[in-house]
């Protein structure tokens, strides 16, 4: 497992509670009770590339997008090992915006209406030309912090040329998607495929804004739910069948097949529902809900989606809601404060819920402290939504540190 967020602890927890053995790079505190944690640099390739060999290890999971767009997955299966995540190349669909858009266009696939851009004069004729509010995107990785909703002609302006003349992203900025503004309830729909077949996940929802309410800054991702009340099954395959089947076939005819998590963030707008940009790597908090409803072995699914052969139906979940909630540290998202003691996590895994570990580590005595800034996500079930969020508040209410920041609205009001 290469990562170090509440994603792939997640992900680690799935794997060994089902039997497998784990091992984790860089990894974080909560994964040493069920991985080898070895630390070693994403970025270090060859090091990865050598605990993969020496291990001999059946499946490397890329967590994150950063090491998927530099070519992690490239490099390791060069060395023969077998990879969920997409090669560089196929991680473009994430990398860039505006490549995604061309793909979709291509693939007939429904999104926004965007025009791509390197001049702040381009981004402004688009501007006029879509009408207000407008969504102004760098084109590259920017950390969650590249999308810019103007409700004005002055902050389109404002935007692009922060991106484009000031850099403000570096070169992922230097290129701009300006895309029309669009309006409804937003949904997150991970699929697996090997390349050909696509296992898709239950819908799922995350909670950007740092504020009940959704108001307020963006962060990672304030927590999440999994199912999505209004996008039953049935729906969950069709979007599958207009989204991800068509970009995966388009990328395979493109000699770049896209192999690994294929992440759609969609829009469910008046016009039908639309996408707002792809990931290429399980969502992050979505994950944290989304495993606890898998069914069965969760690291067969990623194998067989490394190797070929993956089943084309989607993966077995209970039909039991899953709510995660996210605690976050003194004023994230800005420069989080560190170094606050945790208490309670045995408290509340002794609820039943999960604690999935990010922003932690240990301090010089041993002590688990804040270190970054979604510091855990606490997640459990329940029959329903409602059961589910009020079990997952409880048990997150017996974690306590200096300055936690707790929405505590996720999930709410969801039960039909
Ligand atoms: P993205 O990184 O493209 O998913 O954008 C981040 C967030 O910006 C999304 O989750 C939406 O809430 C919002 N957003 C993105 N594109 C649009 C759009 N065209 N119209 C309105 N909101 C958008
Ligand atoms: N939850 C949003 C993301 O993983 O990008």
């Amino acid at each position: 497992m290469v990562g170090s967020g509440g994603r792939e602890h997640a992900l680690v927890r799935a794997l060994a509670a089902t039997g497998w053995t784990v091992f984790a790079a860089p990894g974080n505190p909560g994964m040493a009770a069920d991985a080898d944690v070895r630390d070693i640099a994403m970025s270090d390739h060859a090091a990865l590339v050598a605990l993969a060999t020496d291990e001999a290890v059946d499946l490397v999971v890329i967590g994150p997008e950063a090491p998927l767009v530099a070519g992690l997955a490239d490099d390791l299966r060069a060395a023969g090992a077998a990879v969920l995540g997409p090669s560089g190349a196929a991680a473009r669909l994430e990398g860039s915006k505006a490549f995604a858009k061309e793909v979709m266009l291509a693939a007939g696939v429904p999104t926004g209406r965007s025009r791509t851009v390197s001049t702040v004069d381009g981004g402004m004729a688009a501007v006029a030309d879509f009408g207000l509010p407008v969504a102004v995107k760098a084109d590259g990785l920017a950390a969650g912090k590249g999308v810019v909703i103007a409700q004005s002609e002055d902050e389109a302006r404002v935007a692009l040329v922060s991106m484009i003349d000031d850099a403000a992203f570096g070169a992922a900025g230097s290129t701009v998607v300006v895309e029309e503004g669009l309006t409804g309830p937003e949904v997150s729909l991970l699929a697996i495929s090997d390349g050909t077949a696509v296992a898709r996940f239950p819908a799922a929802r995350d909670y950007k804004p740092i504020g009940e309410g959704n108001t307020g800054p963006n962060t990672g991702g304030m927590g999440s739910v999994s199912p999505v009340p209004g996008i039953p099954d049935p729906l969950a395959d069709q979007l599958v069948d207009e989204v991800h089947r068509p970009v995966i076939a388009e990328m395979a005819r493109r000699g770049i097949p896209f192999s690994g998590v294929l992440y759609a963030g969609l829009m469910m707008t008046p016009g039908g529902p639309k996408v707002l940009e792809f990931n290429v790597r399980f969502g992050d908090p979505e994950t944290q809900a989304l495993l606890p409803r898998v069914a069965g072995d969760l690291g067969d699914i990623l194998l067989a989606a490394a190797r070929g052969g993956l089943a084309d139906q989607p993966v077995p979940v209970t039909p039991q809601a899953s709510v995660a909630v996210v605690l976050a540290a003194a004023n994230y998202p800005g420069d989080p404060r560190t170094g606050d003691a945790i208490t309670g996590i045995d408290d509340a895994l002794a609820t039943g819920a999960e604690v999935f570990q990010a922003g932690t580590t240990r301090d010089g005595t041993g002590t688990l402290v804040t270190g970054g800034g979604r510091v855990l996500a606490v997640q459990a079930l329940g029959d329903d939504v409602a059961q589910a969020r009020e079990r997952a508040y409880a048990a997150a209410d017996l974690i306590h540190f200096d300055g936690e920041q707790m929405r505590r609205d996720i999930a709410a009001g969801m039960d039909a």
